[in-house]
């Protein structure tokens, strides 16, 4: 693992195309739609940086499909990645946690090969407080084998194992960007100065054992009985508890210190509250990636088929010890 890269800067953008030639059969397409992302997240992170003096706090008085309550902020960042990302020429298929149905993208000059979901902005609920919020995204190829008079749900509900690539920018004290396209995970800090993000570490290596546990307990009594004797031993082993309640900083620091996250079942959300597409399937290949493990308990993240965009699953992430740990105890449970 590089903690620094040998030589001076390297930019994500050089970052990205050092990495096509690791795929021989990949073209500049993918490197050019991933640019599009890092474009829109500087643009977000712009808006975040101002958002108490240009009156982008606070909620827009709507509702999305998951009947959660839409800042503004979050509407700004779901339409700042749909015109960076609209006009690339090679996506097909744009899906986000804020639209109730896939956004087809008619202008595809080239193949429009690509279908991109993402959660525009992630923590909505810290906004207001001024603690770590993000952006999630999740690349796939449009599946070969549909028919033009197919919707284009086929080429959405693919399972997580089929990601080209994955990553997320935690707009915190810093700005970091974390990326995978399956040859390790990389991280890059955005500097202001140049306004571009810049390397600071390859090959991110998650800790095998980490004794924090990520979870809100406010929600116990509903947890499954695992998970709640989980939770006991946890605490009779001194571990420590650290929630911030947005998923990316949560995962940024399990991914960093190692540890588990987990948003088990609840009586508010008997699935999980987290969604499978856009939150678990991306931050599932980064843990991979890193040597880490994600699951919902039963199942490999990775390894679930959707059956619908916006389906919740319940999620448990981090230090592979650690997830084989809490299922120790979901199987006693
Ligand atoms: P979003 O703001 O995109 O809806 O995501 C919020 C999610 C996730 O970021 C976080 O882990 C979780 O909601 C926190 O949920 P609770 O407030 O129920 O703990
Ligand atoms: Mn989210
Ligand atoms: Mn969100």
């Amino acid at each position: 693992m590089a903690s620094h890269p040998k030589h001076g800067l390297v930019t994500v953008a050089q970052h990205i195309i050092e990495q096509q030639r690791n795929h021989p059969t990949a073209t500049g397409q993918f490197s050019w739609l991933l640019s599009g992302i890092t474009l829109a997240t500087k643009i977000i992170e712009s808006h975040v940086r101002r958002a108490g003096i240009t009156n982008v706090l606070g909620e827009t008085g709507e509702s999305n499909v998951q009947g959660e309550l839409v800042q503004k902020l979050d509407l700004i960042a779901n339409e700042t990645i749909m015109r960076c990302l609209g006009y690339r020429g090679n996506i097909g298929i744009l899906v986000s946690e804020e639209e109730d149905e896939p956004r087809i993208i008619k202008n595809t000059s080239g193949s429009g090969n690509y279908v991109v979901l993402f959660d525009p902005l992630d923590g909505s609920s810290n906004i207001d407080v001024n603690v770590s919020i993000g952006t999630i995204f999740s690349i796939l190829h449009k599946r070969e084998d549909v028919w033009p008079s197919d919707g284009p749900e086929k080429h959405v509900l693919q399972p997580g194992i089929r990601q080209l690539a994955a990553g997320y920018v935690v707009y915190g004290s810093s700005t970091v960007l974390a990326y995978t396209t399956g040859d390790g995970v990389h991280m890059f800090t955005l500097n202001p100065d140049i306004g571009a993000f810049v390397l600071h570490q390859e090959g991110v290596i998650m800790p095998d054992v980490g004794k924090t546990y990520s979870i809100n307990e406010a929600y116990r009594a509903s947890f499954p009985q695992g998970i709640q004797d989980y939770l006991e031993w946890a605490k009779t082993d001194n571990y420590s508890q650290r929630y911030i309640g947005s998923l990316v900083a949560d995962f940024h620091r399990t991914l960093l210190r190692g540890g588990v996250f987990l948003y088990p079942p609840t009586k508010k959300s008997p699935e999980g509250k987290l969604r499978l597409l856009y939150e678990a399937n991306p931050m599932a290949f980064l843990a991979e990636q890193a040597g880490g493990a994600a699951t919902d308990g039963q199942h490999r993240i990775m390894e679930k088929t959707p059956q619908h965009m916006h389906e919740r699953t319940p999620l448990i992430i981090g230090s592979k010890s650690e997830v084989e740990r809490v299922h120790q105890f979901l199987e006693k449970g």
